[in-house]
């Protein structure tokens, strides 16, 4: 019923993604697998409700109606069982300027804040640039390339005392979703040790089949938990600026709240409000049928590099629309084998800045046919870079 084999219409409209090709990576013409959006269009209820706000022809101020917050709190209770008021919706314009904000309210110059590493690198960025010490728990990670956390290594860290922890969940770029019973020992650690945990739950819908999302919001230890969500990756609407805070605690919502409305920051922009309200509405069923295509989409990838390269190896795919593919085999760094693939005509983010050298990270949120050309292109370049 919703298409997600017709591309959108990116290239010359600004996508980073497909104007910056030639800019950044010196060929406009490779197909890219880079940044975490989508090339598939958003549901058509969301472009429904963004053109008749277009009608109206009205772009004042806008303020979170208590619409847009039963919206919000009526996805998480239905897709996440986690009961939310709307008091403890915090709107945002965007998970890494709030990440950004929250890190420095919350913690002073040189306190320690700890991240998991390979993750997501502006993690690491916005704890650096606030003059915050960062401390890595390196995930550990089996045979299959599946990626675990560890606890022991975790709890040495926290009881050095660790001021604020952010965690990636579900986790890019390895591909896990956290179970529950992870998320309750990294909620029950921080509560422990009186580590401010922070769950950047950004990915939290797109989730692979058995792989269900637990919320850190859940794990029961609600004063000590901030939870970042957005409908950003799920409806492919990064660039309307609209994300959301959920803090159960009054009193770190309130010394948040203050400390935004101190630096000025504004609350998300009118049309992002209204696409986020039309998403949580009616995309419950655009979003599983996106999730069965990215299914389909990662099997694809398994297939083609089963057949044409096994010794590439994938990490099983739990959640998020990103892969991560380890080509240590070819004896190449990261940042090389990325120069090899935008010249053979596939861009993918390369591994080093997530911390793993050799690795290559491969966004499949796009139309099958696409991938399946990009596919072509990195199995034949990483062949020949074997050889
Ligand atoms: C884990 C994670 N957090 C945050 C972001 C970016 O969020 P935003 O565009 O709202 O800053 C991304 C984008 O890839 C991400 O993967």
């Amino acid at each position: 019923m919703y298409d997600f084999d017709t591309p959108a219409p990116r290239a010359g409209s600004g996508a980073i993604k497909w104007d910056l090709r030639a800019s950044v990576f010196g060929n406009g013409d490779a197909l890219p697998f880079w940044v975490a959006d989508s090339d598939y269009m958003s549901p058509p209820e969301v472009t429904e409700a963004l053109r008749d706000a277009a009608a109206r022809c009205v772009f004042g101020y806008t303020a979170p109606t208590e619409g847009y917050k039963r919206a919000v709190a009526g996805w998480i209770g239905s897709r996440h069982g986690w009961d939310v008021s709307p008091e403890q919706i915090v709107p945002s314009t965007g998970i890494v300027s709030e990440l950004a904000a929250i890190v420095r309210c919350f913690t002073a110059p040189g306190d320690k804040v700890l991240i998991q590493t390979p993750v997501y690198d502006p993690f690491a960025d916005v704890v650096k640039a606030a003059g915050r010490t960062l401390v890595e728990n390196p995930l550990l990670c089996d045979g299959s390339l599946r990626y675990t956390m560890d606890f022991d290594d975790l709890e040495r860290d926290l009881r050095s005392g660790v001021r604020m922890m952010i965690l990636c969940s579900p986790h890019n770029p390895v591909g896990r979703v956290w179970t529950q019973a992870e998320v309750r020992r990294v909620a029950e650690l921080c509560a422990a040790w009186g580590t401010i945990l922070v769950s950047d739950e950004i990915h939290w819908d797109i989730l692979m089949p058995g792989h269900p999302h637990f919320t850190a919001g859940l794990a029961g230890t609600p004063e000590n938990v901030i939870v970042l969500t957005a409908p950003s990756k799920t409806f492919n609407l990064a660039g309307l600026r609209c994300s959301n805070d959920i803090i159960p605690d009054p009193a770190l919502r309130r010394r948040l709240t203050e400390w935004k409305q101190a630096r000025r920051l504004e609350s998300p922009n009118s049309l992002g409000l209204i696409a986020c309200e039309a998403a949580y509405t009616h995309g419950a069923g655009w979003c599983d049928a996106q999730n069965a295509y990215l299914a389909g989409n990662a099997a694809l990838v398994r297939e083609r590099l089963a057949a044409g390269l096994p010794a590439a190896r994938t990490a099983p795919l739990e959640g998020t629309y990103l892969m991560w593919l380890d080509a240590s085999f070819t004896g190449l760094g990261s940042l090389e084998l990325c120069r090899r693939l935008n010249a053979a005509g596939a861009i993918l983010n390369d591994g080093k800045r997530y911390g793993a050298e050799g690795f290559l990270r491969l966004n499949i949120a796009c139309p099958r046919a696409q991938l399946d050309r990009g596919l072509s292109a990195v199995v034949g370049c990483l062949r020949g870079a074997a050889e």
